[in-house]
């Protein structure tokens, strides 16, 4: 069996993990999360995003959480940018690298980003450009990879021209969501055997929510095929507001227990990682999702 030698885990939890919250996090405790996150050697955390905060109240203080880091060396905060508008508002706050984000069902984008996905295509070579004067870097998200809320199965050969387009486009990595978590394991290869046709898999990401339980056997049916990156959220907290019912991300102490066990190097160190998972957990008066994260501080 073939699996790499090391994967990069990108941290989302301080955005994907947290925009569905209710209860707005104060700024403090962002900035306390992703400074754990980094203690650990999370090379990238997803730091938050420039959208409505009409339509995602919790994200209203990403600027606010980006100006007040102290940016690790070799670490990177990529924020997410809908539009031309978020773009100017990242620029404006120093950001490096953002992250783009369409899906692979109609009907999803209508409900995330209020368009067609053409016209999400046409906003983010606007946005591509602009990036590409500034000197940032742009990640390529394309949700509902496996199955839509809204649109129930979607086709592999979608997702791949979506994920081609944003390639073509000139992002660097492109994320394949499992927005609903919804994926079983043979599914997520033939997604990725389709998307690879388009984007070599060394510029491919998996992004697996973890609603049925399922997000450690996807990824570990993806890495055998040469995925290297994994996106996953301290805890497992999070969820889209637009897809209703889907829960958090892959816990990244799930993933890490997983890669540690198969010789895996990531540079993440377990008993870091735990403590950033307690101090958000404990913060929002939550146990942790992740079932490492609970048998390891039960043990301790
Ligand atoms: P819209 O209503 O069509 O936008 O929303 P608009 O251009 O008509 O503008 C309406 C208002 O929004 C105006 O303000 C604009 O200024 C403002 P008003 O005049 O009414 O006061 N506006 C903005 N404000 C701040 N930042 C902006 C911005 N743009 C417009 N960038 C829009 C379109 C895209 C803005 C909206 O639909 C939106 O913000 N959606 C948020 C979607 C979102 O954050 N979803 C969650 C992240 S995606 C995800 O979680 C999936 C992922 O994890 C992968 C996976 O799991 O699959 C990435
Ligand atoms: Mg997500």
């Amino acid at each position: 069996m073939q699996l790499p030698e090391k994967v990069k885990i990108v941290e989302v939890g301080p955005r994907d993990g947290l925009q569905n919250e209710a209860t707005p996090v104060p700024v403090e405790v962002k900035l306390a999360l992703i400074r754990k996150l980094e203690e650990a050697g999370l090379p990238v955390i997803e730091a938050g995003s420039f959208v409505s905060p009409r339509w995602v109240p919790q994200m209203a203080s990403s600027a606010e959480v980006f100006r007040a880091i102290d940016p690790k060396p070799g670490v990177s905060y990529p924020m997410l940018v809908p539009n031309r508008k978020g773009l100017d508002a990242a620029l404006e706050t120093g950001v490096k690298e953002i992250a783009i984000f369409a899906a692979a069902s109609e009907s999803f984008t209508q409900k995330n980003i209020n368009c067609s996905i053409g016209e999400s295509i046409a906003r983010y070579s606007d946005v591509m450009q602009g990036a590409e004067q500034a000197g940032v870097k742009v990640r390529g998200y394309v949700s509902c990879v496996l199955g839509c809320p809204y649109e129930g199965e979607i086709a592999a050969d979608r997702v791949a021209e979506v994920a081609g387009r944003l390639h073509d486009m000139g992002c660097y990595e492109i994320s394949l969501g499992d927005t609903v978590g919804v994926g079983t394991p043979l599914k997520a290869q033939r997604m990725i055997d389709a998307v690879s046709q388009v984007v070599p898999v060394a510029q491919l990401a998996a992004h697996f929510h973890d609603t049925y339980g399922q997000a450690l056997a996807n990824l570990f049916a993806v890495l055998q095929q040469g995925v290297s990156v994994i996106d996953s959220s301290v805890s497992g907290l999070g969820g889209c507001p637009y897809a209703r019912g889907a829960s958090g991300n892959v816990a990244t102490e799930d993933v890490l227990y997983m890669l540690n066990g198969l010789g895996i190097e990531t540079g993440i160190d377990m008993d870091r990682l735990l403590q950033a998972g307690q101090y958000i957990s404990e913060h929002l008066q939550r146990q942790p999702a992740s079932k490492v994260a609970r048998a390891l501080t039960a043990k301790a």
